[in-house]
């Protein structure tokens, strides 16, 4: 059975054509081109609107963004892959105008342009993503992160902002502009990444700590069950507001507060009774917090085994008691299982996306062909793959 690799972009080339559509669309030639990574979560899942603990890191597959400003406070937006684009005054993007994609691109100019004060901004963009869509892999924030990057470079009154700044701002206008209620992960990981390493990013302050990987046999495998998931849909604001009202009536600012010891404290159990799912849904963030702090101990002592392990009992939690697994995932997360993978779970969102799995360098195709075997034999669309290298964060190409 022939597998789908979906390997990353050449740099090279996409800069190349980025700045030749440019001048196609936009009729001169663009101030320069900035890219930003897509991410994949190793372990820490639905905790960072918990202010918990999280893993991500950058892929190397990335969304592209050639820009240009302009002096008249007009904005341009296109892109490579959809024929819709948008164009309008910067002091007329507000939340929901424009929507669709453009959402994502206009809410950073948007809030930047507040951020910035005085003075028309304007700017012309065309934007190529290279991140799987629709794949759990953050290929938004891959675009909202690589306007933001070309802005601050671009536009003077933005010199100043941080990284961590700049992924507020991303996170802003994800949140108010494209109506997607993102915590945060995803944005800090595309801008604050370290090249080769893993992000341990704590989402109580948002400081980020890199994490050597540390296992040279093993690399991990994502499995795009090809299922689209949607941020916007309702689930993930249920899940949201299940924590907000169970953290309420605990009387914590956050879960991240709650001693996982706690969760059998009947004071704990008579909060959480009146809460729809209430004590499921704690139990999930309040473990998967400590499984985040277990992998970075095990990934420092090289256990493999150890990773893997705390890898599926994160999935185990996600699909039992955080309900946010579908059965491809679980068919994804099994199969890898069975061929001998140490460990696999869903990550990002869930309903649909991807998966990943802990394997050995040397057994790469052969447990990706079993996860095909195994999609085919329930009758699924086959999966697609993709090995992910830790990478570097957002920035510019040219
Ligand atoms: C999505 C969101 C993230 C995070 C994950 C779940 O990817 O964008 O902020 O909440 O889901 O861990």
């Amino acid at each position: 059975m022939a597998l789908t690799w979906l390997p990353p972009a050449d740099t090279g080339a996409v800069v190349k054509d980025l700045t030749r559509g440019f001048f196609v669309d936009f009729g001169h030639i663009p101030d320069g081109v900035w890219a930003a990574p897509g991410r994949v979560n190793l372990i820490g899942e639905h905790t960072d609107y918990n202010q918990g603990y999280c893993l991500p890191f950058a892929l190397p597959h990335r969304t592209y963004a050639a820009a240009a400003t302009r002096d008249d406070g007009i904005l341009r937006i296109a892109s490579v892959q959809k024929s819709s684009g948008w164009e309008g005054k910067v002091t007329d993007v507000r939340p929901g105008r424009p929507d669709g994609w453009t959402a994502y691109v206009a809410g950073v100019v948007g809030v930047l342009a507040e951020h910035a004060g005085a003075g028309a901004m304007g700017v012309d963009l065309l934007v190529d993503g290279h991140v799987p869509l629709g794949a759990g892999l953050s290929s938004s924030a891959a675009l909202s992160c690589s306007v933001a990057v070309a802005l601050r470079d671009l536009v003077p009154a933005l010199a100043d902002l941080t990284d961590e700044e700049l992924a507020s701002a991303c996170i802003r206008a994800e949140n108010e502009f494209a109506g997607a209620a993102t915590g945060g992960m995803d944005q800090t990981v595309s801008l604050r990444a370290v090249d080769e390493h893993l992000t341990l990013l704590d989402c109580h302050d948002f400081s980020v700590t890199p994490v050597a990987w540390t296992l040279p046999e093993h690399e991990v495998l994502v499995i795009d069950t090809r299922v689209h998931h949607s941020l916007a849909d309702g689930q993930y604001a249920a899940r949201r507001q299940t924590c907000e009202l169970a953290s309420s009536a605990l009387r914590l600012a956050s879960l991240r507060e709650l001693d996982p010891a706690r969760l059998d404290d009947e004071d704990v159990r008579t909060a959480l009774a009146g809460i729809t799912d209430g004590l499921p849904r704690v139990r999930h963030v309040v473990s998967e917090n400590q499984r985040v702090l277990d992998l970075v101990a095990a990934l420092s002592e090289q256990d493999a085994r150890r990773v893997g392990s705390l890898m599926t009992a994160s999935h185990r939690s996600l699909r039992d008691d955080y309900e946010v697994s579908c059965h491809e995932l679980d068919v994804a997360v099994e199969a890898a299982l069975e061929a001998g993978a140490p460990g696999a779970r869903m990550t990002g969102g869930g309903f649909g996306g991807s998966a990943v799995a802990l394997v050995r360098r040397d057994a790469v195709e052969r447990v990706a062909a079993e996860i095909a075997r195994a999609f085919d034999q329930e009758r699924l669309q086959a999966p697609a793959f993709l090995a992910a290298v830790p990478s570097g964060p957002a920035g510019r190409l040219r």
